[in-house]
């Protein structure tokens, strides 16, 4: 099969300012336009023009983390796709577990997120994990699985080859404790796996790890056969610690 070609995220989250962007923005252009690795950056949507402007020519995309799946219309404080395509951006999150958790994303509104954005064109990075109340349970595989057939059911197994995958188990996420290697590579065997059985060209879906990923982890993850790349948030801020993370990839 192909050889997938690494890809590092870094999700901002609620974090930034213009003065402070513009120190990290510029500190980013060393990631881009390395060899074997993408890299995409996804501040917030008022800061999205900055970050484009920022970073042309180096190699670096830039991604919302998150869109309406509605088209223009009356749904105040909403961002549609084509806004997102609009302002130069080639990618978006959908479905961070903060979405879902505390704004109340249902698979449902996820799947129609996942297909909003590749129907305008962009490239969705479709989150899935579980909780820690889960994998105690030995739930974790069920809900991520169960999170992913809402999205193959309304895509198809053809379109859902072009969506990376990215898992983030809910326990790992800002908490300083990583998945270890070995659990995260288990739990991306089964996603492939799981997307081999509905159908769709899973060899050469990317699946990105997310949750404490930093400087220091990164490689030891990405050495394993199934992780393709990280979806990366605290260690996105600092672009000392981002640049080593696409370094490792
Ligand atoms: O989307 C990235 C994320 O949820 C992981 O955050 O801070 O644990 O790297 P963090």
């Amino acid at each position: 099969f192909k050889v997938r070609k690494k890809l590092v995220v870094g999700n901002w989250k609620m974090n930034g300012g213009l003065k402070r962007n513009a120190a990290l923005l510029a500190g980013l252009a060393a990631c881009g336009n390395r060899e074997g690795v993408d890299v995409v950056v996804c501040p917030p949507y008022p800061y999205l023009a900055q970050a484009v402007a920022a970073v042309k020519g180096a190699g670096v995309a830039v991604g919302g983390q998150d869109l309406c799946a509605f088209k223009d219309g009356a749904y105040t404080g909403e961002v549609s796709a084509s806004m997102l395509l609009d302002l130069g951006c080639a990618w978006v999150i959908v479905g961070h577990s903060e979405r879902r958790s505390l704004f109340g994303e249902a698979d449902a509104v996820v799947a129609a997120k996942v297909q909003a954005a590749l129907d305008a064109g962009l490239s969705p990075i479709l989150c899935v994990g579980e909780s820690l109340a889960q994998r105690e349970a030995g739930e974790a595989e069920a809900v991520v699985c169960s999170q992913l057939d809402h999205v193959v059911d309304v895509l198809g197994a053809e379109r859902f080859a072009g969506v990376v995958v990215a898992y983030e188990p809910v326990w790992a996420i800002g908490t300083g404790k990583t998945a270890s290697p070995e659990q995260a590579q288990g739990m991306h065997r089964e996603i492939r796996m799981h997307l081999e059985r509905r159908g769709v060209a899973a060899e050469g879906v990317k699946i990105l790890y997310g949750g404490s990923v930093t400087a220091a982890n990164a490689s030891q993850l990405f050495a394993e056969p199934d992780i393709d790349g990280a979806l990366v948030g605290g260690a996105s801020l600092v672009a000392d610690s981002f640049s080593s993370i696409c370094a490792a990839a």
